[in-house]
């Protein structure tokens, strides 16, 4: 059954702000024992960008909704409610909605964060999506921002690799009849969270010197688990939403899958029965970004020009928790 909202609500701009400082392949290499064909062949990644020291998710958050404002030609004041997508808040309270509320000048809106790891930005979207739909505010700013560099271990190879900093933010709102978000699906299943997590600095394992010293304050995955369930879930949810809208692949214009692995997102393309050219990709420049892939890679394609209003968009997200979910849009704008 297909999930429509009974108000149409869609995305009306994107916006991005992703750190200067660019790392590469070469420069991980003189830091850990790596080299660039094993990250190349194994992950499709390139290049990362990565904060200088002080600067938090907000940051980079307030950064790319002030750029979907201005896309939009709206004013922050504009704004009824702020979701801050992101695994990495500045701190654990308050908010980095708060935070962003601040840094835009947002007087009007409330917010409140929202975590599903890598699918954050989706399940975000759909919630803002659903508060429109129930009429009680009329402007969402989705925002998906993570400082990946404040949770993995640089002296890892394991997970040094594999992640950047960015943010990816959308403006939501009510749209015309047959346009914006079509449908959408979303699970999550906690016998998945020994595969992904980050097991101190929690209520169940306060910070102290031992959760420290056993470096438990970065991410913990086993990498083969998440790549199995990863590849089958996104492959399926992606599937399902062409599926049970009677939406041949070829009708698609846009998938935008979570960018963690090429090798993931190939696995899902190849379910969709699609071309490399119909796939948002920019693992290779910004690698893992976490709650910014889908909104930056969407983002990237709007600014070159790659969807056009009418046109049929797939999202397809999957990450710790486990949480996946995909979203089917008509692009309204
Ligand atoms: N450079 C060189 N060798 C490496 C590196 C590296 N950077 N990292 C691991 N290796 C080694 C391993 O030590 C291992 O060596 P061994 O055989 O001597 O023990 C070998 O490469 C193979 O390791 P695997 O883990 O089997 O490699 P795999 O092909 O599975 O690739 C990867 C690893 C890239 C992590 C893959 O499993 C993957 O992408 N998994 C999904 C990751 C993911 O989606 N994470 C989401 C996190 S985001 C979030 O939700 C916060």
């Amino acid at each position: 059954m297909t999930r429509r909202l009974a108000t149409p609500v869609g995305i009306t701009a994107t916006g991005e702000c992703f750190p200067d400082r660019i790392v590469t392949n070469e420069d991980l290499a003189k830091m850990v024992n790596t080299s660039d064909e094993w990250i190349t062949t194994r992950t499709g990644m390139k290049l990362r960008r990565w904060v200088e020291p002080g600067v938090g998710s907000s940051d980079l958050g307030s950064g790319a909704l002030k750029m979907a404002l201005d896309r939009r030609g709206m004013g922050a004041d504009d704004l009824d409610c702020i979701i801050a997508c992101t695994v990495t808040p500045d701190m654990m309270f308050p908010c980095t909605a708060a935070l962003i509320q601040q840094k835009v000048g947002a007087s009007k809106a409330f917010g409140f964060d929202l975590n599903a790891a890598c699918s954050s930005f989706l399940f975000g979207l759909t919630t803002g999506a659903g508060l429109i739909a129930s009429g009680t505010v009329k402007r969402v700013g989705v925002v998906g921002c993570d400082v990946m560099t404040s949770i993995f271990d640089k002296s890892d190879r394991n997970t040094a690799v594999l992640f950047g900093d960015g943010a990816g933010a959308a403006i939501l709102e009510p749209v015309e009849e047959g346009y914006g978000l079509l449908d959408y699906e979303q699970q999550i299943d906690g016998s998945g969270a020994p595969y992904l997590c980050m097991p101190a600095g929690g209520s169940a394992k306060p910070a102290s010197h031992a959760t420290v010293d056993a470096k438990e304050h970065f991410v913990h995955q086993q990498g083969q688990e998440v790549f199995k369930n990863a590849v089958r879930e996104m492959a399926n949810v992606s599937r399902l939403m062409l599926d049970r809208n009677n939406i041949d692949p070829k009708e698609l214009t846009l998938f935008v899958p979570h960018q963690a692995n090429l090798r993931i997102m190939d696995a899902a393309l190849k379910r969709l029965e699609l071309p490399r050219e119909k796939m948002a990709c920019n693992i290779a420049e910004y690698a893992n970004t976490t709650s910014a892939t889908i909104p930056t890679a969407l983002h990237q394609s709007v600014v070159a020009g790659k969807v056009k209003k009418g046109d049929l968009v797939v999202l397809a997200a999957f990450g710790a928790g486990f949480t996946w979910g995909g979203a089917l849009l008509r692009w309204a704008v």
